[in-house]
Parts: structure tokens; sequence; C-alpha cells
């Protein structure tokens, strides 16, 4: 079986992933009582079939209960209607020129040592501060959002129980206590001067006469956090390391830099960002012929649906021209994702200017890569590079 925990796994799970997969497209794993769903077909319909898959599956009591991402129609539906008001693509695209200034900006501080951890210097304060713009936060907030991040982030481990899940629940109640009391006086202040920034169109979007609770607005803000962060930083990451791995493809994207776009797609296919969500069986469901039972914990696993080679001609193969290339990184229907133009966006600004001013990348050390700890996300934790100062 997987043993997501092993650092050799989550730095290369798709070998594990292919054995299962030909094996049968659906496990259960008895030890967690998990359903792993493998092919990409099945992974599809487990993200978008809510009559059969439900997202709730944290407790009602849990704080992760207001997140939309954990949601189900009908409140799913008024919820991401009008969070969607509010991430509008215009508000999306004027970040284009600030995102290319704070890409320069983090190179200028490392480029003439020529060397750096791209995932501390470049990839992790890069989509933070996106972020933390986009909302309309202060500059001096910005390392707060990073602990913030890294407390719910951790909350992913909790899945496996005992002391170290009750300590990060505990971590998580303290930090949730310490977000609502900082965005109350956001809040507050863009009630009384509207701004024109994501928290103040939070604020004012309206669905039907209905407007966001500010428990709703927090369990947004949260998920913001992490899935707006943690996961572009993911992307970042993982395309100079597979640039890194296949430099034939790094010659070719030099030589075309019009193929970027395709590029990260590829990335998000190849070592996907988000390798796995969860869902909860609301009935007993068939899929190829395996009955789950009703009130299970699925795992539709993105990243072995991305190298399904029923879908993917020579999915083992990173291939940065793929077309077509249906990749479900971004997930697949109701609950796809909101950022995904903005994530889209960071990585063809950041990889662009990088590339522009990186020259002959390597990686620093011959010692494996150390991945990120969560489970359900994939890339590293540092990545240290050597580099020719540009
Ligand atoms: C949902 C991946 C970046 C906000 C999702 C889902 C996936 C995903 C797989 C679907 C979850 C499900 O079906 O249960 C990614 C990846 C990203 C990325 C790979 C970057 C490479 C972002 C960014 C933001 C964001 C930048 C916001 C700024 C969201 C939100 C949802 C979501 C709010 C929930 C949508 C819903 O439930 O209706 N994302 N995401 N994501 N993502 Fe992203």
């Amino acid at each position: 079986m997987l043993d997501f925990l092993s650092d050799e796994t989550r730095r290369n799970p798709f070998p594990s992933y292919d054995q299962l997969r030909s094996f049968a497209p659906v496990l259960h794993e008895p030890r967690s009582d998990l359903w792993l769903l493998l092919d990409y077909e099945g992974v599809k319909r487990a993200l978008n079939d809510a009559e059969a898959f439900s997202s709730v599956v944290s407790p009602p009591t849990a704080r992760t209960s207001q997140w939309l991402v954990f949601s189900d129609p009908p409140r799913h539906t008024k919820l991401r209607a009008l969070i969607m008001r509010a991430f509008t693509p215009k508000a999306v695209a004027s970040l284009e020129p600030r995102i290319r200034e704070l890409s320069r900006e983090l190179l200028d501080q490392t480029i003439e040592r020529g060397e750096m951890d791209l995932v501390t210097d470049f990839s992790v304060p890069l989509p933070l501060r996106v972020i933390a713009e986009l909302l309309g936060a202060p500059v001096a907030d910005q390392p707060r959002f990073r602990r913030w991040s890294d407390v719910i982030m951790a909350l992913s481990h909790t899945v496996s129980g005992g002391d170290a899940a009750a300590r990060v629940q505990e971590a998580f109640r303290v930090v949730t206590d310490e977000m609502r009391a900082y965005l109350e006086e956001l809040i507050e202040q863009r009630r009384a001067v509207p701004r024109d920034d994501l928290l103040t169109r939070l604020v004012e979007a309206e669905v039907d006469g209905e407007r966001l609770t500010e428990e709703e607005i927090l369990g947004f803000f949260q998920l913001l956090l992490v899935a707006g962060h943690e996961t572009t930083t993911n992307l970042i990451s993982n395309a100079i390391l597979c640039f890194i791995e296949h430099p034939d493809q790094l010659a070719r994207l030099r030589s075309t830099p019009d193929l970027l776009p395709s590029a990260i797609e590829e990335v998000l296919r190849y070592r996907s960002p988000v390798q796995a969500m969860w869902r909860m069986t609301r009935r007993d469901i068939s899929v190829h012929d395996q009955v789950i039972p009703a009130g299970k914990m699925v795992m539709p696993i993105i990243g072995s649906a991305n190298r399904d080679p029923q879908r993917f001609r020579d999915a083992d193969r990173f291939d940065i021209t793929r077309d077509p290339n249906p990749h479900i990184a971004f997930g697949h229907g109701i609950h796809f994702c909101i950022g995904a133009p903005l994530a889209r966006l960071e990585a063809r600004i950041s990889l662009s200017t990088f590339l522009e001013r990186v020259r002959g990348f390597t990686l620093a050390s011959d010692a494996p890569w150390e991945p990120r700890e969560a489970i359900h996300v994939h890339g590293p934790a540092r990545l240290p590079i050597r580099f020719e100062p540009g």
C-alpha cells in the first residue's frame, strides 16, 4: 500500500500509483479505512458528483466546516457565487505588474550570490505577498500570514489521529482566534472606508439579498491562505524541479519562450501540486464494479489520475508541448479551483522572470530533495540551487 508518510513516496509517489492503479483503480486501505480512487475517470467523477460524494468531510464542530471547499450544494452554490463576485477576472489581471515587480525584487536579493533556496527565497514569498496584497493586508503583517498558513497546512496530518493530531488541532484553534480578531478589525475598517481590494468586495458581495457572514469571510480567508499560497508555491518549485530533471525540455523552452503556458500545464499534470482531495460517500456507491459503502472516506488521487495511461499517452513523460492536456490538477466540476487564473498568472510571470535572470541552474546538492510534510500536496520543502549570477 501507499506509505504517504515516507519521504521517498512523497518525493516520487508515481511508481506506487502506477502499481496500485494497474492492480485496481479503486482500493480499500484497511488500516485507515480509506478508499483510494486512482484512475482518471473515477477521480473526475468523485470530484464532481456531489450527490454521491460529499465534500463535507470535517465534523460540523470543526472550524474548517465553514470552508467553501468542504461544503455541498445548496450552501456551496450560494457561497461560491458570493466569492466569485469578489474574485473577478479583472481583479486578478490587474495584479500582473505587481507580480512582475515582486518577482524581480525577490531575485534582486539573491542573484549576486549565485545560489539560493528556491523555496524560501522565491516560491514561498511570492504567492504569500500576492495573497496578502490581494486581500489588502498591510505588508508588515506578512510574517503572521506565513505562520498561520503553516499551522493550517499541518491540519492534513490530523487524519492519522493521536497526540500529534490533538496538538495540531489545538494550534489551529489558537490561530483561528488570532485570525478572527485580526479580520474583525480589517472588516470594520472596510465597512467604514471601502477600498479597491478583495476584502471590501467580500464584505459588500450580495446574492439574493444575502451577504457573507463574518464567519464565512474568516473561512474563506483561511482557505485562501492555504489554497492560494501553498499550492502556487509548489507549482513554481515543481516547475523548476522539472526543468532541472529534464534539461532537453528546458532547452526547448528557452528557444521557444511562447511554450511557457503549455509547460506550466505540463508541470501541473506531471507533478500536481495538490495530489489528493477528500470526499465522503453519501450512500453505497459503485465505482468500476466496486461498491464503496455509505459514510466512508474516499481519497480521489489527482496526482495518479493525471498519470493515467488510459487518458494520457506516455503519461510518465514530461513533455512541455503536450496537446491536448486535459489534466485535473485544479479539480473538476462544481469545486473547480477558483484561483486557477491567479495561479497560472503567478506561475507565468514568476517563471518567465526567473528564466530571464537565472542561467545554468542546477541542484546545489546530490542529496535527495526534502518533500513538504503535508500528505495531500506535492513539492519540495527546500530546493537549494546554484546558478550563474545574471
Ligand atoms: C479548489 C488546486 C491555487 C482557491 C481547488 C481544488 C483543487 C485546487 C484541486 C478542488 C478541490 C476539490 O474538488 O475538493 C489548486 C492548485 C493551485 C491552486 C493546484 C495552484 C497551482 C489556488 C489559488 C487560490 C485557490 C491561487 C486563491 C487565491 C481555491 C478555492 C477552492 C479551490 C477557494 C474551492 C472551490 C470550491 O470549493 O468551489 N484548488 N489551487 N486555489 N481553490 Fe485552488
